[in-house]
């Protein structure tokens, strides 16, 4: 049997996983569409280079964020689109390396060079190496063969994102916003796997409240160090653009939206519960 992406192991259809190759796939049509029609703008390569780490990030980060989901939800089949996911998110982090590669004119020895004496860079290969073992033993059979090494191994993926988190705010330059908030949904899921491992469910709302302060509070600390350690920002002004709402929330209030959001999926999941059961007992 053909095994389509679209399918789940059973061979049957999954709109899950559909979502999720959607999410892999058309980024890349967007910017291989935005490659020939000349809307990347005047450097092409330099765009598409950022792009491509922009969704590596992204992906990386989604791809942590669904083992919490199913503690969360209850609902173990979010677990089908994982090594898509993270395949993804390598495959971007490869694009990119190869589009900075290419933005060298090919050089391969000036990109080898550049990737050994700067500091983001180095980073940024220590990163995507990880994510090179990762994605080479996330087969079937390497699953099986490493057996319980393999879930020691793929554990890296957390230090893996951080450093991704961290090559993103060394290049960033004056602005520093989604760096901010791609680290603090990292803080965010951080969170919601140490609660897990001290033994608080996640399915209790309280929990997933109290991480998502947390991960809101380290958020907007951390914001506050790097502007000032790295563009002498007096920490006042980077506070204060966290207490106001305008122009627009700083990554402070967008990582606490969604961990709040988070925390009424199990409220929403007693409530529906206790409809059923009190239907189910009007009907007997
Ligand atoms: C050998 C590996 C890598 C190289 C050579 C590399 C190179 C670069 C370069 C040259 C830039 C643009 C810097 C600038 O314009 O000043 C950049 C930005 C970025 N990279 Fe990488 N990178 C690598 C690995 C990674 C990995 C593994 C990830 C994520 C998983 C990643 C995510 C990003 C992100 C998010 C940005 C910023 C994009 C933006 O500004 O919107 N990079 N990288």
């Amino acid at each position: 049997m053909i095994d389509y992406p679209w399918n789940d192991r059973a061979g049957r259809f999954s709109v899950l996983r559909v979502a999720a190759l959607s999410l892999a796939v058309i980024p890349a049509l967007w910017i291989a569409f935005d490659a020939a029609t000349g809307g990347l703008g005047a450097k092409p390569l330099d765009e598409a280079t950022h792009r491509t780490g922009d969704w590596a990030v992204r992906l990386l980060l989604v791809t942590l964020a669904v083992t919490p989901l199913r503690r969360i939800t209850g609902w173990n089949r979010w677990v089908i689109v994982r090594r898509m996911l993270g395949l993804a998110a390598f495959a971007y982090g490869l694009a990119h390396l190869t589009l900075y590669v290419a933005d060298q004119n090919w050089h391969l020895g000036r990109a080898v060079i550049e990737i050994a004496v700067r500091p983001y860079l180095t980073i940024g290969f220590v990163a995507l190496a990880g994510l090179a073992v990762l994605a080479a033993t996330s087969t079937d059979a390497a699953i099986r063969r490493l057996g319980r090494r393999w879930s020691q191994l793929h554990r890296i993926v957390y230090a893996l994102a951080a450093l991704a988190v961290l090559h993103f705010f060394l290049q960033s330059k004056i602005n520093a916003t989604e760096a901010t908030l791609m680290m603090g949904f990292l803080l965010l899921l951080m969170g919601l796997r140490l609660a897990h491992r001290a033994g608080h469910p996640l399915s209790a709302p309280r929990t997933l409240a109290i991480v998502a302060l947390a991960a809101a509070f380290g958020t907007a600390a951390l914001e506050v160090l790097w502007y000032g350690l790295a563009t002498g920002v007096p920490w006042r002004s980077v506070l204060e653009a966290n207490l106001m709402l305008t122009p627009w929330p700083r990554p402070a209030w967008w990582v606490l939206a969604v961990g709040f959001a988070l925390a009424l999926v199990p409220l929403v999941r007693q409530r529906v519960g206790r409809w059923v059961r009190t239907a189910k007992s009007v009907d007997a």
